[in-house]
């Protein structure tokens, strides 16, 4: 059969968008210096009482009996009522990392879903996670909420950990830059954004008591320095701990990482508010927690009456509740929550924040494969058979506190989390986004069948008649739960495999949480990773298959060949814990550590690299309908500057990586600098990055250190694939934080 006519020959023909690399006009960071000074002031003016108030809060939510929801609290996470004699107004909190959160419904309203936090970092484009943050605080704004529990930056140690779809990356460089951009797009609104979960909160089972082992300078140069350069960038006025243990102590009582580093070290300004239910005690507030959340899932509100019984007898104590206030009230003035309050019943405009979520599901779609110029499909195609995902429904979304829904509700359901009172949290859940009616729209004159995928045979006949199959492979995730494996469920290799074996112009698309893997990646014709695609994946979905988009998108993880490549291959507590949303241990069994320390400070692709493992797809990955080459890398007085060439027929971005890849000799890997660029075919352009010389640094002996010697350094299409190695020489040198 003649198949070949059917796809698009001369991929110059098709009409491409605007370039999509924008540049937003970005609001300065918010400064908590002179707030700081105000704040003091404050302080001073509230009687013992008041000092309780900032201190702690509720969960304004009926998931648990004897709630009592507060006149003035938007329903949403959390709920801390102001001091209205001195125009502090109450915090009202909503979750945020991808839009103002669901919460199953309860508040009768809706919000615009942004792309996973993975779909919003495969773009590696700072000016996508600013318009999204800006977007998402608008609409939080207009709710009345005016803290946002945004910024999940965790790096991915491990790829089955059930909450990768909200987090960024597995590289503290591109983590931190992005969440620094996203948190100052929320901040443009006058409101607080938060950076989470402080710290190595790697893993969702048995997350109250999974107890991290990693030495100082491992986490310094990992983990914490991805928080580092997001509160740098993003200045959030708060700051929330995890809930797992490091070393043996709770995160929201750990001195180390609370008062040590981020206080300490880094000299933050903001507060620490506790995860929802993370608080061990009242010795999280001397060890430099500010703010207990969601009290009523704790064991007592240790931040009330027994904090103000504390601080009337010891005097460090009354010290550090004084601390805690400013910190509060520094967040609340430089925000400007007081200067211009955030109320319910503002107006929002659905369609043009809904402009902002497809462009960021176009700019994170990555191209993962594509034989024979497969994609992008000809608009005259013939016929085409969509299989599976739900695809004439909408798009899958991962689910937990972070779960945004569009006015309507999601547009399928699949119950998942029992009985309980987080079960609508854990609903497998659909956009309104039709991806099928998009491909229609994109194809008017072909003719487009589907079949859910159930019966294979079925579906298989029906790939078998069509000029083009498109299989629609979906893998939800959820906060609570980690993956057992990291393939797709219900039957979809077989299903894709079955497809793939009877028409040679298969096309795969992906909607995963995170990596999967793919046993039958060499039968199809093409693959792309469209993550949890947002309120507009249809769209974008079909945007990039017909190459109205030409996808610029690269992998913010790496995909591993298979699980032993991992520095865990077997999940920790994974054959012993049962599944539990809040993560809390079964009477006598809480005890689970876990060993950071077997890859350290490299995570994802730098433990690839030590290990000369090759993955599925290495991190940085992602291919273009057009070609690039990036050429003549210099290094010099700390900069990185070389040029990049859009080699090909069509206009199309690139994402200029740059890595660190030797160090005297020894083979050592690091991203020190990307950018992303949209090239006119033919176009090339210089770029010059700037290298944080942390990034070339080791931690030691509680400071950084540059190690005299010969640094390599190359330009890679991904970390994987890198060019030529230019060597330069550096001298020693080291800094405090
Ligand atoms: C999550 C946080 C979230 C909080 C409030 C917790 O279960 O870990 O990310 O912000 O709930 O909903």
């Amino acid at each position: 059969m003649p198949r070949r006519n059917h796809f698009a020959s001369g991929i110059a023909a098709v009409a491409l968008l605007a370039p999509a690399v924008l540049h937003a006009q970005q609001a300065p960071a918010i400064d908590m210096t002179s707030a700081a000074l105000r704040a003091a002031e404050s302080v001073k003016k509230l009687t013992a009482d008041e000092k309780v108030l900032l201190t702690h809060g509720i969960m304004p939510l009926p998931f648990l009996p004897g709630t009592v929801i507060p006149a003035g609290a938007v329903p949403g996470a959390g709920y801390v009522p102001g001091i209205p004699r001195l125009g502090v107004p109450a915090l009202t909190e909503t979750d945020a990392s991808l839009g103002v959160a669901w919460i199953g419904g309860l508040r009768k309203d809706g919000a615009t879903a942004l792309p996973s936090g993975l779909a919003q970092a495969a773009s590696w484009n700072p000016d996508v996670l600013y318009r999204g943050g800006a977007m998402i605080g608008s609409e939080a704004r207009a709710k009345g909420f005016n803290v946002l529990l945004a910024g999940g930056v965790n790096l991915m140690r491990d790829p089955r950990n059930g909450r990768t779809f909200e987090y960024l990356a597995e590289d503290p460089l591109l983590s931190g830059t992005l969440v620094g951009a996203a948190i100052r797009g929320i901040q443009s609104n006058q409101i607080i954004s938060t950076i989470k979960h402080f710290a190595l909160n790697g893993q969702e089972t048995g997350r109250q008591y999974a107890d991290v082992k990693i030495a100082e300078a491992a986490a310094r140069e990992s983990d914490l320095l991805a928080f580092q350069i997001g509160i740098e960038t993003g200045q959030p006025g708060s700051v929330m701990c995890a809930y797992n243990r490091v070393g043996g102590v709770q995160a929201c009582a750990s001195d180390w990482l609370l008062n040590k580093v981020l206080k300490g070290a880094w000299g933050y300004k903001g507060f620490v508010m506790s995860d929802w239910g993370a608080v061990p005690g009242l010795q999280a507030a001397t060890a430099g927690l500010d703010q207990q959340s969601g009290e009523q899932l704790d064991r007592a509100v240790f931040f009330g009456d027994a904090l103000q019984a504390q601080a009337a007898s010891i005097p460090t104590t009354a010290a550090r509740l004084d601390d805690m206030n400013k910190r509060v009230l520094t967040a609340i003035y430089a925000a400007g929550l007081d200067r211009n309050p955030a109320r319910p019943g503002g107006k929002i405009d659905f369609t043009k924040n809904a402009a902002v979520a497809e462009e960021t599901a176009r700019q994170g779609i990555v191209l993962l494969r594509n034989v024979d110029n497969a994609l992008p499909l000809a608009r005259t195609a013939k016929s085409i058979a969509v299989i599976g995902g739900y695809a004439d429904s909408g798009v899958l979304s991962g689910a937990g506190s972070s779960q945004v829904q569009g006015i309507d509700g999601p547009a399928v359901t699949r119950s998942t989390g029992g009985t309980g009172p987080f079960a609508a949290l854990m609903a497998q859940s659909y956009h309104r986004s039709v991806p099928l009616d998009a491909i229609k729209a994109m194809a008017p004159e072909a003719r487009v069948t589907f079949r859910d995928g159930r019966y294979i045979a079925d579906a298989v006949e029906k790939a078998r008649q069509a000029d083009v199959a498109i299989v629609f492979a979906t893998e939800w995730r959820s906060e609570g739960i980690d993956q057992p494996d990291l393939s797709l469920p219900d039957g979809q290799d077989a299903l894709i495999a079955a497809v793939a074996a009877v028409n040679p112009h298969t096309i795969v698309v992906l909607q995963t949480g995170g990596p999967v893997l793919m046993p039958w990646l060499e039968k199809t014709a093409a693959v792309i990773e469209a993550w949890y695609p947002g309120a507009r994946g249809g769209p974008a979905i079909a945007s990039v298959l017909f190459g109205e988009t030409n996808p610029g998108g690269r992998l913010p993880v790496t995909f591993p060949a298979s699980l032993d490549q991992l520095p865990r291959p077997k999940l920790d507590g994974g054959d012993w814990i049962e599944p539990n949303f809040m993560g809390t241990a079964e009477k006598g069994k809480d005890k689970l550590p876990i060993d950071y320390d077997i890859e350290g400070s490299d995570v994802g692709y730098r433990w690839f690299a030590r290990k000369g493992a090759t993955p599925l797809f290495p991190f940085g990955f992602g291919l273009s309908y057009t070609t690039f080459a990036g050429s003549g890398l210099k290094l010099a007085a700390g900069n990185a500057s070389f040029t990049v060439a859009n080699t090909g027929k069509v206009r199309g971005d690139d994402v200029a990586q740059v890595y660190l890849v030797s160090r005297s000799g020894e083979p050592r890997q690091r991203l020190v600098g990307f950018k992303r660029v949209s090239l006119e075919p033919g176009a090339s352009q210089n770029i010059t990055l700037a290298i944080d010389p942390r990034l070339l640094a080791d931690w030691k002996h509680g400071g950084w250190s540059i190690s005299a010697g010969e640094y390599g350094f190359a330009l890679g299409t991904d970390a994987g694939n890198l060019g030529p190695v230019v060597k330069v020489k550096m001298t020693a040198r080291s800094w405090k934080d």
